[in-house]
Protein backbone atom coordinates (compact mmCIF):
# COMPACT_ATOMS: atom_id res chain seq x y z
CA UNK A 1 0.00 0.00 0.00
CA UNK A 2 1.41 3.54 -0.85
CA UNK A 3 -0.52 6.73 0.56
CA UNK A 4 -0.55 8.28 -2.98
CA UNK A 5 -3.21 8.07 -5.46
CA UNK A 6 -3.40 8.47 -9.18
CA UNK A 7 -5.48 11.47 -9.72
CA UNK A 8 -6.59 12.88 -12.98
CA UNK A 9 -4.27 14.61 -15.34
CA UNK A 10 -5.57 17.80 -14.32
CA UNK A 11 -5.41 17.41 -11.17
CA UNK A 12 -1.74 16.58 -11.64
CA UNK A 13 -1.08 20.01 -13.98
CA UNK A 14 -2.84 22.12 -11.25
CA UNK A 15 -0.32 20.87 -8.84
CA UNK A 16 3.06 21.14 -10.90
CA UNK A 17 2.13 24.54 -11.89
CA UNK A 18 1.60 25.25 -8.30
CA UNK A 19 5.13 23.72 -7.39
CA UNK A 20 6.82 25.31 -10.50
CA UNK A 21 5.47 29.03 -9.78
CA UNK A 22 6.21 28.60 -6.41
CA UNK A 23 9.89 28.59 -6.67
CA UNK A 24 9.98 25.46 -5.34
CA UNK A 25 13.63 24.17 -6.72
CA UNK A 26 16.64 22.85 -5.53
CA UNK A 27 18.45 26.74 -5.99
CA UNK A 28 15.62 27.72 -3.48
CA UNK A 29 16.12 24.41 -1.29
CA UNK A 30 20.03 25.63 -1.40
CA UNK A 31 19.90 28.62 -0.84
CA UNK A 32 17.81 28.73 1.65
CA UNK A 33 19.61 25.74 3.82
CA UNK A 34 22.97 26.96 3.19
CA UNK A 35 23.47 24.13 0.68
CA UNK A 36 26.35 23.18 -1.71
CA UNK A 37 23.65 20.70 -3.20
CA UNK A 38 20.20 19.61 -2.08
CA UNK A 39 21.27 16.29 -1.06
CA UNK A 40 23.01 17.57 2.15
CA UNK A 41 19.86 18.23 3.90
CA UNK A 42 20.03 14.96 4.21
CA UNK A 43 22.65 15.24 6.69
CA UNK A 44 20.85 15.69 10.20
CA UNK A 45 17.59 14.64 10.63
CA UNK A 46 15.55 17.01 11.30
CA UNK A 47 17.21 20.46 9.78
CA UNK A 48 15.66 23.41 11.52
CA UNK A 49 14.55 25.67 9.10
CA UNK A 50 15.32 29.08 8.20
CA UNK A 51 14.55 32.35 9.90
CA UNK A 52 12.55 35.03 8.18
CA UNK A 53 10.43 33.99 4.89
CA UNK A 54 7.18 32.34 5.33
CA UNK A 55 6.24 32.17 1.76
CA UNK A 56 5.12 28.93 -0.53
CA UNK A 57 8.44 28.21 -1.22
CA UNK A 58 9.63 27.55 3.12
CA UNK A 59 5.95 25.71 3.46
CA UNK A 60 6.53 23.55 0.74
CA UNK A 61 10.44 23.16 2.11
CA UNK A 62 8.56 22.34 5.77
CA UNK A 63 5.91 19.90 4.00
CA UNK A 64 7.62 17.62 1.82
CA UNK A 65 11.72 17.70 2.56
CA UNK A 66 12.32 18.12 6.23
CA UNK A 67 8.52 16.47 6.89
CA UNK A 68 7.43 19.02 9.20
CA UNK A 69 3.59 20.02 10.11
CA UNK A 70 1.93 22.41 8.48
CA UNK A 71 -1.43 24.49 9.97
CA UNK A 72 -4.42 23.83 7.39
CA UNK A 73 -4.22 27.66 7.37
CA UNK A 74 -1.41 27.95 6.02
CA UNK A 75 -2.06 25.71 2.85
CA UNK A 76 -5.17 27.82 2.14
CA UNK A 77 -2.80 30.79 2.59
CA UNK A 78 -0.02 29.57 -0.37
CA UNK A 79 -1.51 26.87 -2.16
CA UNK A 80 -4.22 28.10 -5.14
CA UNK A 81 -7.98 26.28 -4.60
CA UNK A 82 -7.13 23.73 -7.47
CA UNK A 83 -3.56 22.99 -6.09
CA UNK A 84 -5.02 22.29 -2.69
CA UNK A 85 -7.40 20.12 -4.20
CA UNK A 86 -5.01 18.53 -6.08
CA UNK A 87 -2.83 17.78 -3.06
CA UNK A 88 -5.56 16.14 -1.31
CA UNK A 89 -6.73 14.39 -3.77
CA UNK A 90 -3.44 12.65 -4.65
CA UNK A 91 -2.64 11.86 -0.89
CA UNK A 92 0.44 14.30 -0.85
CA UNK A 93 -1.34 15.42 2.72
CA UNK A 94 -3.14 14.05 5.76
CA UNK A 95 -5.07 15.10 8.59
CA UNK A 96 -2.66 14.85 12.00
CA UNK A 97 -5.02 12.78 13.98
CA UNK A 98 -3.48 13.89 17.39
CA UNK A 99 -4.44 17.74 16.66
CA UNK A 100 -6.86 19.32 14.21
CA UNK A 101 -6.14 21.86 12.06
CA UNK A 102 -2.68 20.55 11.29
CA UNK A 103 -1.65 18.24 8.98
CA UNK A 104 1.91 16.82 7.36
CA UNK A 105 3.05 14.29 4.15
CA UNK A 106 2.92 10.92 4.10
CA UNK A 107 5.70 11.00 1.65
CA UNK A 108 8.52 13.35 0.72
CA UNK A 109 8.36 15.31 -2.64
CA UNK A 110 11.56 17.38 -3.68
CA UNK A 111 12.36 19.39 -6.79
CA UNK A 112 15.51 17.57 -8.57
CA UNK A 113 16.55 19.29 -11.93
CA UNK A 114 13.93 20.23 -13.62
CA UNK A 115 11.22 17.68 -12.44
CA UNK A 116 9.38 17.13 -8.84
CA UNK A 117 10.15 13.53 -7.08
CA UNK A 118 8.01 11.69 -4.31
CA UNK A 119 9.81 9.20 -2.50
CA UNK A 120 9.25 7.67 0.92
CA UNK A 121 9.71 10.08 3.69
CA UNK A 122 13.22 9.46 5.67
CA UNK A 123 11.53 10.90 9.24
CA UNK A 124 8.17 11.04 10.92
CA UNK A 125 6.46 14.11 11.32
CA UNK A 126 6.82 14.44 15.12
CA UNK A 127 10.87 13.74 15.23
CA UNK A 128 10.26 10.81 17.06
CA UNK A 129 12.86 7.50 15.80
CA UNK A 130 11.88 6.18 12.40
CA UNK A 131 12.56 2.93 11.14
CA UNK A 132 11.84 2.16 7.21
CA UNK A 133 9.90 -0.62 5.62
CA UNK A 134 11.68 -3.09 4.20
CA UNK A 135 10.23 -2.33 0.78
CA UNK A 136 10.65 1.46 1.49
CA UNK A 137 10.89 3.73 -1.46
CA UNK A 138 14.53 4.88 -2.06
CA UNK A 139 15.03 8.81 -1.84
CA UNK A 140 16.54 10.60 -5.15
CA UNK A 141 17.65 12.92 -2.99
CA UNK A 142 20.60 10.93 -1.95
CA UNK A 143 24.20 11.99 -2.17
CA UNK A 144 24.27 8.19 -3.89
CA UNK A 145 21.88 9.09 -6.29
CA UNK A 146 23.11 12.87 -7.34
CA UNK A 147 26.35 11.03 -8.55
CA UNK A 148 24.29 7.92 -10.22
CA UNK A 149 22.54 10.61 -11.97
CA UNK A 150 25.64 13.11 -11.94
CA UNK A 151 27.52 9.90 -14.02
CA UNK A 152 24.80 9.48 -16.82
CA UNK A 153 25.03 10.69 -20.14
CA UNK A 154 23.06 13.00 -21.37
CA UNK A 155 23.28 12.57 -25.26
CA UNK A 156 19.66 11.47 -26.72
CA UNK A 157 19.17 7.48 -26.89
CA UNK A 158 16.26 5.31 -28.74
CA UNK A 159 15.42 3.21 -25.53
CA UNK A 160 16.48 3.46 -22.18
CA UNK A 161 16.07 0.83 -19.38
CA UNK A 162 16.76 2.42 -16.08
CA UNK A 163 16.91 -1.32 -14.00
CA UNK A 164 15.82 -0.99 -9.81
CA UNK A 165 14.19 2.67 -10.79
CA UNK A 166 12.85 3.40 -6.95
CA UNK A 167 11.17 6.87 -7.91
CA UNK A 168 11.59 6.33 -11.16
CA UNK A 169 14.63 9.48 -11.24
CA UNK A 170 17.15 8.12 -13.97
CA UNK A 171 14.39 7.27 -16.45
CA UNK A 172 11.92 10.39 -15.94
CA UNK A 173 15.19 12.04 -16.44
CA UNK A 174 15.93 10.56 -19.70
CA UNK A 175 12.29 10.05 -20.75
CA UNK A 176 12.14 14.12 -20.29
CA UNK A 177 15.71 14.99 -21.84
CA UNK A 178 16.62 12.77 -24.51
CA UNK A 179 15.36 9.55 -24.63
CA UNK A 180 12.76 8.52 -27.02
CA UNK A 181 11.29 6.17 -24.79
CA UNK A 182 12.17 5.20 -21.54
CA UNK A 183 10.64 2.02 -19.15
CA UNK A 184 11.57 2.10 -15.41
CA UNK A 185 11.79 -1.38 -13.87
CA UNK A 186 11.96 -2.16 -9.88
CA UNK A 187 11.06 -5.07 -7.92
CA UNK A 188 8.79 -3.48 -5.70
CA UNK A 189 5.34 -2.88 -5.80
CA UNK A 190 5.48 0.13 -4.22
CA UNK A 191 8.89 1.73 -5.89
CA UNK A 192 6.69 1.04 -9.17
CA UNK A 193 3.43 3.27 -8.08
CA UNK A 194 5.85 5.55 -6.98
CA UNK A 195 7.53 5.93 -10.43
CA UNK A 196 4.44 5.84 -12.04
CA UNK A 197 2.87 8.60 -9.75
CA UNK A 198 6.38 10.63 -10.64
CA UNK A 199 5.29 10.08 -14.13
CA UNK A 200 2.27 11.64 -14.25
CA UNK A 201 3.38 14.45 -11.99
CA UNK A 202 5.73 14.99 -14.26
CA UNK A 203 3.63 14.54 -17.41
CA UNK A 204 6.24 12.53 -18.85
CA UNK A 205 4.44 10.65 -21.72
CA UNK A 206 7.00 8.31 -23.20
CA UNK A 207 7.61 6.05 -19.83
CA UNK A 208 6.54 3.03 -18.89
CA UNK A 209 6.51 2.58 -15.06
CA UNK A 210 6.75 -2.02 -14.69
CA UNK A 211 7.13 -3.72 -11.63
CA UNK A 212 9.35 -7.05 -11.79
CA UNK A 213 13.03 -8.75 -10.98
CA UNK A 214 15.26 -7.14 -13.42
CA UNK A 215 14.84 -7.71 -17.13
CA UNK A 216 11.54 -10.40 -16.22
CA UNK A 217 9.00 -7.47 -17.37
CA UNK A 218 10.90 -6.60 -20.29
CA UNK A 219 11.70 -10.12 -21.24
CA UNK A 220 11.62 -9.33 -25.19
CA UNK A 221 12.99 -5.75 -25.26
CA UNK A 222 16.40 -4.58 -26.21
CA UNK A 223 17.80 -1.05 -24.87
CA UNK A 224 20.48 1.12 -26.38
CA UNK A 225 21.27 2.25 -22.91
CA UNK A 226 20.62 0.54 -19.63
CA UNK A 227 21.06 2.45 -17.01
CA UNK A 228 21.26 0.87 -13.39
CA UNK A 229 21.70 2.24 -9.39
CA UNK A 230 21.06 -1.55 -7.50
CA UNK A 231 21.23 -2.89 -4.19
CA UNK A 232 24.81 -3.70 -3.38
CA UNK A 233 25.88 -4.01 -0.20
CA UNK A 234 26.86 -7.38 1.00
CA UNK A 235 24.36 -8.97 3.16
CA UNK A 236 23.25 -12.42 3.79
CA UNK A 237 19.87 -11.66 4.62
CA UNK A 238 17.54 -8.83 2.86
CA UNK A 239 16.48 -6.53 5.71
CA UNK A 240 15.73 -3.34 2.98
CA UNK A 241 15.18 -4.38 -0.71
CA UNK A 242 17.21 -1.06 -1.86
CA UNK A 243 20.34 -2.09 -0.43
CA UNK A 244 21.06 -5.79 0.97
CA UNK A 245 22.18 -8.04 -2.55
CA UNK A 246 23.52 -11.21 -1.44
CA UNK A 247 26.50 -12.16 0.93
CA UNK A 248 29.57 -10.68 -1.60
CA UNK A 249 27.06 -7.37 -2.66
CA UNK A 250 26.87 -8.61 -6.42
CA UNK A 251 23.65 -10.40 -6.41
CA UNK A 252 21.86 -8.66 -8.45
CA UNK A 253 24.84 -6.61 -10.62
CA UNK A 254 26.03 -9.73 -11.45
CA UNK A 255 22.34 -10.74 -12.95
CA UNK A 256 21.90 -7.19 -14.50
CA UNK A 257 25.83 -8.02 -16.30
CA UNK A 258 24.56 -11.30 -17.32
CA UNK A 259 21.44 -9.89 -18.96
CA UNK A 260 23.24 -8.12 -21.48
CA UNK A 261 23.49 -9.96 -24.10
CA UNK A 262 20.33 -10.89 -24.50
CA UNK A 263 18.80 -7.08 -23.65
CA UNK A 264 21.84 -4.41 -25.23
CA UNK A 265 21.69 -3.42 -28.78
CA UNK A 266 25.24 -3.49 -30.49
CA UNK A 267 26.50 -0.13 -29.79
CA UNK A 268 24.63 0.22 -26.53
CA UNK A 269 26.05 0.44 -23.07
CA UNK A 270 25.37 -0.11 -19.72
CA UNK A 271 26.23 2.42 -17.05
CA UNK A 272 25.74 0.99 -13.15
CA UNK A 273 27.06 2.24 -9.83
CA UNK A 274 27.42 -0.32 -7.90
CA UNK A 275 30.09 -2.05 -5.33
CA UNK A 276 32.05 -5.11 -6.61
CA UNK A 277 34.83 -6.96 -5.32
CA UNK A 278 38.90 -7.51 -6.66
CA UNK A 279 39.47 -11.55 -5.82
CA UNK A 280 42.90 -12.68 -5.90
CA UNK A 281 44.00 -12.83 -9.91
CA UNK A 282 40.72 -11.79 -10.72
CA UNK A 283 40.18 -7.90 -10.42
CA UNK A 284 36.53 -6.45 -10.90
CA UNK A 285 36.41 -5.64 -14.45
CA UNK A 286 37.68 -9.44 -15.24
CA UNK A 287 34.93 -10.91 -13.29
CA UNK A 288 32.53 -8.25 -14.91
CA UNK A 289 33.74 -9.56 -18.22
CA UNK A 290 33.73 -13.15 -17.10
CA UNK A 291 29.83 -12.62 -16.30
CA UNK A 292 28.74 -12.10 -19.66
CA UNK A 293 29.17 -15.55 -20.06
CA UNK A 294 30.27 -16.75 -24.10
CA UNK A 295 29.17 -13.44 -25.42
CA UNK A 296 31.71 -11.92 -23.71
CA UNK A 297 34.15 -11.10 -26.75
CA UNK A 298 31.32 -9.17 -27.80
CA UNK A 299 31.59 -6.42 -24.72
CA UNK A 300 34.03 -3.70 -23.18
CA UNK A 301 34.37 -3.58 -20.00
CA UNK A 302 35.48 -0.03 -18.21
CA UNK A 303 35.22 0.09 -14.39
CA UNK A 304 35.60 4.05 -13.00
CA UNK A 305 36.36 3.35 -9.71
CA UNK A 306 34.94 6.45 -6.66
CA UNK A 307 36.88 4.09 -4.11
CA UNK A 308 38.07 1.50 -3.05
CA UNK A 309 37.92 -0.22 0.45
CA UNK A 310 39.24 -3.09 2.25
CA UNK A 311 36.80 -6.21 3.05
CA UNK A 312 37.59 -5.34 6.57
CA UNK A 313 36.13 -1.69 5.95
CA UNK A 314 32.77 -3.24 4.59
CA UNK A 315 32.11 -5.72 7.30
CA UNK A 316 32.61 -3.33 9.95
CA UNK A 317 30.81 -0.69 8.49
CA UNK A 318 27.28 -2.40 9.25
CA UNK A 319 28.86 -3.38 12.69
CA UNK A 320 29.59 -0.33 13.92
CA UNK A 321 26.28 1.44 12.64
CA UNK A 322 24.42 -1.45 15.04
CA UNK A 323 23.09 -3.19 11.81
CA UNK A 324 24.93 -6.68 12.59
CA UNK A 325 25.75 -8.66 15.19
CA UNK A 326 29.47 -9.66 16.40
CA UNK A 327 28.77 -13.11 15.27
CA UNK A 328 27.26 -11.84 12.08
CA UNK A 329 30.09 -9.20 11.39
CA UNK A 330 32.53 -12.15 11.64
CA UNK A 331 30.85 -14.55 9.43
CA UNK A 332 31.33 -11.83 6.95
CA UNK A 333 34.74 -11.74 7.12
CA UNK A 334 34.77 -15.31 7.04
CA UNK A 335 32.78 -15.54 3.55
CA UNK A 336 34.75 -12.41 2.41
CA UNK A 337 38.15 -14.46 3.18
CA UNK A 338 36.71 -18.07 1.28
CA UNK A 339 36.19 -15.63 -1.52
CA UNK A 340 39.74 -14.23 -1.73
CA UNK A 341 38.45 -10.61 -1.90
CA UNK A 342 41.10 -8.69 -1.20
CA UNK A 343 39.41 -5.30 -1.93
CA UNK A 344 35.72 -3.64 -2.59
CA UNK A 345 35.43 -0.92 -5.33
CA UNK A 346 32.65 1.20 -5.76
CA UNK A 347 32.37 3.27 -8.73
CA UNK A 348 30.71 3.14 -11.87
CA UNK A 349 30.65 0.00 -14.41
CA UNK A 350 30.37 0.76 -17.75
CA UNK A 351 29.64 -2.39 -20.28
CA UNK A 352 29.52 -1.53 -24.13
CA UNK A 353 28.50 -4.12 -26.70
CA UNK A 354 31.03 -2.97 -29.38
CA UNK A 355 29.36 -1.67 -32.37
CA UNK A 356 32.19 -3.08 -34.88
CA UNK A 357 33.05 -6.57 -35.62
CA UNK A 358 36.74 -7.72 -36.00
CA UNK A 359 37.96 -4.74 -32.94
CA UNK A 360 39.49 -6.28 -29.64
CA UNK A 361 37.53 -5.75 -26.91
CA UNK A 362 38.97 -3.55 -24.40
CA UNK A 363 39.08 -3.98 -20.41
CA UNK A 364 40.20 -1.27 -18.10
CA UNK A 365 39.94 0.51 -14.79
CA UNK A 366 40.22 4.06 -14.06
CA UNK A 367 40.43 5.62 -11.02
CA UNK A 368 38.04 8.82 -10.85
CA UNK A 369 39.31 12.18 -9.69
CA UNK A 370 37.78 15.48 -8.92
CA UNK A 371 36.87 16.66 -12.00
CA UNK A 372 35.90 13.35 -13.77
CA UNK A 373 32.57 13.58 -14.63
CA UNK A 374 30.15 12.07 -17.56
CA UNK A 375 31.62 13.73 -20.30
CA UNK A 376 34.96 12.46 -19.17
CA UNK A 377 33.92 8.66 -19.03
CA UNK A 378 32.33 9.38 -22.35
CA UNK A 379 35.60 9.97 -23.34
CA UNK A 380 37.51 7.45 -22.20
CA UNK A 381 35.02 4.92 -23.46
CA UNK A 382 35.17 6.82 -26.99
CA UNK A 383 39.27 6.61 -26.80
CA UNK A 384 39.44 3.35 -25.66
CA UNK A 385 37.16 1.86 -28.44
CA UNK A 386 39.65 4.17 -31.13
CA UNK A 387 42.63 2.72 -29.83
CA UNK A 388 41.56 -1.46 -29.80
CA UNK A 389 40.54 -0.75 -33.87
CA UNK A 390 42.39 -1.97 -36.93
CA UNK A 391 43.45 1.49 -37.77
CA UNK A 392 44.48 3.14 -33.91
CA UNK A 393 48.19 2.21 -35.25
CA UNK A 394 47.79 4.68 -38.13
CA UNK A 395 45.87 6.64 -36.28
CA UNK A 396 48.53 7.44 -33.82
CA UNK A 397 51.34 7.49 -36.30
CA UNK A 398 49.72 10.39 -38.42
CA UNK A 399 48.18 12.59 -35.30
CA UNK A 400 50.17 15.43 -33.76
CA UNK A 401 50.02 14.10 -30.05
CA UNK A 402 50.07 17.09 -27.43
CA UNK A 403 51.17 16.43 -24.22
CA UNK A 404 48.00 16.84 -21.39
CA UNK A 405 48.44 20.59 -19.94
CA UNK A 406 46.82 18.69 -16.41
CA UNK A 407 50.09 16.71 -16.55
CA UNK A 408 52.95 16.60 -13.87
CA UNK A 409 56.15 15.45 -14.83
CA UNK A 410 57.81 14.73 -11.18
CA UNK A 411 61.32 13.54 -11.23
CA UNK A 412 63.16 12.08 -8.34
CA UNK A 413 66.97 13.07 -8.28
CA UNK A 414 69.40 10.95 -5.75
CA UNK A 415 73.21 11.67 -4.92
CA UNK A 416 75.68 9.46 -7.35
CA UNK A 417 79.53 9.79 -7.24
CA UNK A 418 79.30 13.65 -6.06
CA UNK A 419 76.41 14.59 -8.18
CA UNK A 420 72.53 14.89 -8.14
CA UNK A 421 71.10 12.51 -10.56
CA UNK A 422 67.68 11.90 -12.31
CA UNK A 423 66.40 8.85 -11.32
CA UNK A 424 62.74 8.08 -10.93
CA UNK A 425 60.45 9.89 -13.50
CA UNK A 426 56.86 10.02 -12.66
CA UNK A 427 54.06 11.38 -14.73
CA UNK A 428 50.80 12.57 -12.96
CA UNK A 429 47.27 13.73 -13.54
CA UNK A 430 44.07 14.42 -12.21
CA UNK A 431 42.22 15.23 -15.44
CA UNK A 432 40.23 12.91 -17.05
CA UNK A 433 41.07 10.37 -14.71
CA UNK A 434 43.64 10.05 -11.70
CA UNK A 435 46.49 7.98 -13.10
CA UNK A 436 50.29 8.04 -12.03
CA UNK A 437 52.66 6.15 -14.40
CA UNK A 438 56.31 5.58 -13.63
CA UNK A 439 58.32 5.85 -16.97
CA UNK A 440 62.04 5.61 -18.11
CA UNK A 441 63.30 8.46 -18.72
CA UNK A 442 63.05 8.46 -22.98
CA UNK A 443 59.41 8.23 -22.55
CA UNK A 444 59.47 11.64 -19.95
CA UNK A 445 61.68 13.15 -23.05
CA UNK A 446 59.29 11.97 -25.49
CA UNK A 447 56.32 13.70 -23.91
CA UNK A 448 58.37 16.70 -23.64
CA UNK A 449 58.92 16.35 -27.72
CA UNK A 450 55.08 16.00 -27.59
CA UNK A 451 54.22 19.72 -29.03
CA UNK A 452 51.20 18.99 -31.22
CA UNK A 453 53.46 19.99 -33.98
CA UNK A 454 55.29 16.33 -34.73
CA UNK A 455 52.95 13.54 -35.69
CA UNK A 456 53.66 9.97 -34.11
CA UNK A 457 55.74 9.07 -37.25
CA UNK A 458 58.00 12.17 -36.86
CA UNK A 459 58.30 11.90 -32.73
CA UNK A 460 59.48 8.04 -33.61
CA UNK A 461 62.00 9.71 -35.89
CA UNK A 462 63.05 12.19 -33.64
CA UNK A 463 63.68 9.52 -30.84
CA UNK A 464 65.67 7.76 -32.99
CA UNK A 465 67.67 10.51 -34.15
CA UNK A 466 68.31 11.32 -30.62
CA UNK A 467 69.58 8.00 -29.34
CA UNK A 468 66.16 7.76 -27.16
CA UNK A 469 65.03 4.65 -28.49
CA UNK A 470 67.03 2.18 -31.10
CA UNK A 471 65.19 2.24 -35.00
CA UNK A 472 64.79 -1.53 -34.32
CA UNK A 473 61.66 -0.65 -32.72
CA UNK A 474 58.79 -0.99 -34.56
CA UNK A 475 56.28 1.56 -35.61
CA UNK A 476 53.43 -0.82 -34.12
CA UNK A 477 55.33 -0.56 -30.48
CA UNK A 478 55.64 3.04 -30.79
CA UNK A 479 52.42 3.94 -31.67
CA UNK A 480 50.93 1.55 -28.87
CA UNK A 481 53.50 3.29 -26.25
CA UNK A 482 52.20 7.02 -27.74
CA UNK A 483 47.97 5.25 -27.29
CA UNK A 484 48.92 4.31 -24.03
CA UNK A 485 50.06 7.44 -22.96
CA UNK A 486 46.74 9.18 -24.42
CA UNK A 487 44.66 6.47 -22.38
CA UNK A 488 46.42 7.74 -19.35
CA UNK A 489 45.34 11.57 -20.26
CA UNK A 490 48.99 12.22 -20.51
CA UNK A 491 49.32 13.47 -23.94
CA UNK A 492 46.17 14.10 -26.15
CA UNK A 493 45.45 13.93 -29.94
CA UNK A 494 42.94 15.94 -32.04
CA UNK A 495 40.86 12.74 -32.71
CA UNK A 496 39.91 12.11 -29.62
CA UNK A 497 39.99 15.53 -27.59
CA UNK A 498 39.80 15.69 -23.91
CA UNK A 499 36.16 17.30 -22.66
CA UNK A 500 37.66 19.77 -20.08
CA UNK A 501 34.17 20.60 -19.32
CA UNK A 502 34.74 21.28 -15.97
CA UNK A 503 36.99 23.90 -16.51
C1 LIG B 1 19.65 1.88 -4.29
S1 LIG B 1 17.97 1.86 -4.80
C2 LIG B 1 18.11 2.92 -6.22
C3 LIG B 1 16.84 3.59 -6.63
C4 LIG B 1 16.99 4.60 -7.77
N1 LIG B 1 17.51 3.97 -8.97
C5 LIG B 1 17.87 5.74 -7.36
O1 LIG B 1 19.02 5.80 -7.83
O2 LIG B 1 17.44 6.60 -6.57
C6 LIG B 1 17.82 0.22 -5.45
C7 LIG B 1 16.42 -0.15 -5.96
O3 LIG B 1 16.51 -1.47 -6.51
C8 LIG B 1 15.28 -2.13 -6.33
N2 LIG B 1 15.53 -3.59 -6.50
C9 LIG B 1 16.12 -4.45 -5.65
N3 LIG B 1 16.20 -5.67 -6.19
C10 LIG B 1 15.65 -5.60 -7.43
C11 LIG B 1 15.44 -6.53 -8.49
N4 LIG B 1 15.83 -7.81 -8.38
N5 LIG B 1 14.83 -6.10 -9.62
C12 LIG B 1 14.43 -4.82 -9.75
N6 LIG B 1 14.60 -3.90 -8.77
C13 LIG B 1 15.22 -4.27 -7.64
C14 LIG B 1 14.85 -1.69 -4.95
O4 LIG B 1 13.49 -1.86 -4.74
C15 LIG B 1 15.29 -0.20 -4.96
O5 LIG B 1 14.25 0.60 -5.40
Amino acid sequence: MTPLHLGSPASFGALRAFLQDSGYSEETVCERYGLGAQHEILGSSRPAPPAGKRDAAELLIRLFITGGYAQQAELTQHFPPDALAAAWELGLVTPDESKPGRVYSPVCLYPLRRLFIASDRWTNPDGSPYTPGADVVYPAITRNTYRFLGLLPSAPCERLLDLCSGSGVAALLAASGGARLAWAVDITSRSTRFAGFNRLLNGVANLTALEGDLYEPVAKLAFDRIVAHPPYLPSAATRWIFQDAGVQGEEITRRIVEGLPDHLTAGGRLYCLALGADQRGRPLEDRIRAWLGVAQAEFDVLVAAVETHTPEQIASQPLLRGEITQKEYASRRASFARAEIEAFVYGLFIVQRAGRPGRAPFTVRRQMGARTGSAELEWAVRWESMASSAEAQSLLLESRPARSRDLELCVVHRPREGALEPQDFNLQTDYPFSMESRVPPWTAALIAACDGVRTGRELRAYCVEDGLISDAVPAADFARLLGSLVSGGFLEIEACPLPRSAD
